[in-house]
């Protein structure tokens, strides 16, 4: 733990005030291979998808490490089915150990079991209650995340909602069925990002804002909503200095660089909560460092 500390006081003040810009995070897309085609999503590929190796994975590892990252997310694709041989995603949890990596974090559809999984926390998708998920995610998933997450005795377990003209309406229950469900840590809100061809699912702005006044307001209550205030009032209006290089990523074919959103128009509409608590952090923003010590530590 001290380790960690000092490590991150010396990240924050090479970077803000020697101006490096090196990587604290790590999304790695270990594949794009998927057991869902959820209507938001452009990440996943039915023909031919990329299925990184162990091998290829422990060098990328090793690489977002040399340029100073410490905290490691796997995504996909679905993480729960990527297999290398008798490798799982287990064995990359320990592997990201191995190299260095302070924490492995693990994002979910939660379709299949995920009991004795060694990720530091892990972020189930939950799109809205019953109906509202299923009709992003398809018919039957909300029962299978429900069972899932029941049975996962996973001490850091946290949701992760993408809110978009689809579910907008079924944000109070979702935030209510997090506080409620003794299995959930917290609740991440997160907006619709207009990746190519998904355009037609991005919220009306003035929609948009007034659900993060609500979110902001059940934040206040105590409701266990993982966003900072100053990260959910950035993505108000958007128009914030973005410091995404904080995080590097690696796509499933092996590619290395920024979000995918970098310098186009998609990063103005960007719904991204990491966008927001990234500048906050670099802006030392209390509530954001305290949010993020909390899910990381
Ligand atoms: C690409 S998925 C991969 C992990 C896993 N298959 C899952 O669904 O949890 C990672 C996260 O990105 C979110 N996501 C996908 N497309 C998005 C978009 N256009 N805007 C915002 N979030 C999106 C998903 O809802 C999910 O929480
Ligand atoms: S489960 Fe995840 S990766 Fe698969 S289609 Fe849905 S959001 Fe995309």
């Amino acid at each position: 733990m001290i380790k960690q500390i000092v490590y991150l006081g010396w990240w924050f003040f090479k970077a803000r005030f020697l101006g490096q810009k090196n990587p604290l995070q790590t999304v790695l897309f270990i594949s794009d291979r998927c057991n869902l085609q959820c209507k938001h999503c452009s990440v996943y590929q039915k023909e031919n998808p990329h299925n990184m190796t162990y091998e290829q994975i422990r060098e990328h590892l090793e690489y977002s490490y040399r340029l100073g990252s410490r905290f490691v997310d796997f995504e996909g694709g679905e993480t729960m089915i990527w297999r290398d041989g008798d490798k799982n995603i287990n064995d990359l949890i320990d592997l990201a150990k191995e190299v260095g990596f302070f924490s492995a974090t693990i994002t979910t559809n939660a379709q299949l079991p995920f009991t004795h999984c060694k990720a530091d926390s892990i972020w189930v998708s939950l799109d809205g209650i019953g109906p509202y998920h299923e009709a992003i995610r398809g018919k039957g998933t909300f029962a299978r995340l429900e069972q899932n997450i029941a049975t996962a005795h996973h001490k850091a377990l946290s949701v992760n909602m993408a809110v978009n003209t689809l579910n907008y309406e079924s944000v109070d229950e979702t935030i209510e069925y997090v506080k409620n469900n003794p299995h959930i840590k917290s609740i991440s809100i997160n907006f619709h990002t207009p990746f190519e061809g998904t355009e037609y699912l991005t919220l009306d702005m003035d929609i948009r804002n007034r659900i993060i006044d609500k979110v902001i307001a059940y934040k206040k209550k105590g409701y266990p909503i993982m966003n900072s205030v100053s990260g959910l009032k950035k993505m108000k209006h958007n128009n914030f200095k973005k410091r995404c290089w904080v995080t590097n990523f690696i796509y499933p074919d092996g590619s290395r660089g920024l979000c995918i959103g970098d310098g186009t128009d998609i990063c103005k509409q960007c719904g991204l909560c990491m966008a927001g608590e990234m500048a906050s952090v670099f802006n030392f923003c209390p509530d954001t460092l305290l949010a993020g010590m909390k899910l990381r530590m």
